[in-house]
């Protein structure tokens, strides 16, 4: 009750009462620019190639990855977020496909880069996952643990063939220790001080990856929680992210999103950089699979985990939805 009226005095419903008015007052917005696509192109198949466990996500051909990269600045999206998926029998301990200037990811690179020139902020995944046969983001030492430091290396000649591709952004995610420092050394032995570092400065060992190794042919036993970070801690990825821009990240990004969004809040308070958070592939394929049972609306599901990430301070989104949302953004929906 107040002196003005009756009972109940506030009624913050009157804000809520039609589109246009929730429209006035919301205070986060999609915007397609905010979008980043992450794209997974495979070497030698002229088809696109279906994941089964991300329905409506291909490893891509050099060809569709193209069309697929058009799309994208089409629609307004700023970026996309390179993976390369090599012939099973071009893996090795080493990951020498990585490291391979005519490697698929480098070629998909320059691939991308004779397609859109600079319309698309072009980035690539920096990690050896793809390309070694244990499927560890690293090399292994004798005793079959990550050899942090001799991972160090070959991170340093991936940075420098990605650059030499073409690449604007490299993104290291390994999470290996001084990672982002050796690989800006790299970068600037070479001359590529433009090429900047997105740093995957607070990535999780996280059970949402699920799709991601399918979409990836990766080969991994066992996990990676000797190098990612514990899902329960906050505190560290305070650590891993003052470190990462000591060593030169230019961004950093929050990893997975949806169960992080807390650690992206904090993490968009502490820094002055854009602060990025990807939606991976569990999280897509989780919304997926329960759309295609009828039991949640598809679209609606989207745009809420995407304006809970932006409400959670992410600057940039990766995001397997960036294409069609960017649409939809412009369509007004
Ligand atoms: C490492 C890498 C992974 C993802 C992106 N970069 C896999 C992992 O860390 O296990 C996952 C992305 C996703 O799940 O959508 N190369």
């Amino acid at each position: 009750m107040n002196s003005y009226g009756s009972f109940p005095g506030a009624r913050p419903r009157r804000l809520r009462t039609t589109p246009a008015m929730r429209r006035m007052v919301a205070e986060t917005r999609l915007h397609p620019a905010d979008l980043i696509l992450p794209a997974f192109v495979r070497e030698g198949v002229t088809e696109p190639v279906p994941i089964a466990a991300m329905p409506g996500v291909v490893q891509h051909s050099r060809d569709t990855l193209r069309k697929a990269a058009v799309e994208a600045v089409e629609a307004g999206v700023s970026g996309i977020m390179l993976f390369g998926v090599p012939e099973d029998a071009k893996k090795d301990a080493v990951g020498t496909a990585g490291t391979d200037p005519d490697g698929i990811l480098q070629v998909a690179i320059r691939d991308v880069r004779a397609e859109v020139g600079d319309d698309l902020v072009i980035m690539s995944d920096l990690c050896l996952d793809e390309y070694t046969d244990h499927g560890h983001c690293g090399v292994l030492d004798a005793a079959g643990r990550v050899d942090n430091d001799a991972t160090l290396e070959r991170y340093a000649e991936m940075a420098q063939v990605q650059a030499d591709a073409g690449v604007h952004v490299v993104g290291p995610s390994g999470m290996m220790d001084g990672q982002v420092g050796v690989v800006r050394d790299a970068l600037d032995t070479i001359g590529k001080e433009d090429v900047s570092i997105l740093a995957y400065a607070v990535k999780y060992s996280s059970a949402f990856y699920g799709p991601f190794r399918e979409a990836v042919a990766s080969s991994l036993s066992g996990d990676r929680k000797t190098y990612q970070q514990d899902p329960a801690n906050l505190r560290e990825s305070l650590r891993e992210l003052a470190l990462d821009l000591e060593e030169g990240a230019d961004m950093v990004m929050v990893k997975p999103a949806g169960p992080y969004l807390d650690v992206l809040a904090r993490v968009a308070d502490s820094v002055d950089v854009p602060v990025a958070a990807y939606q991976i592939s569990g999280e897509y394929a989780m919304v997926e699979a329960a759309a295609e049972k009828g039991w949640i609306d598809r679209d609606k599901a989207i745009l809420e985990t995407l304006t809970g990430i932006r409400r959670a301070s992410a600057k940039m989104i990766l995001t397997y939805w960036a294409t069609e949302v960017a649409q939809k953004l412009a369509r007004g929906l």
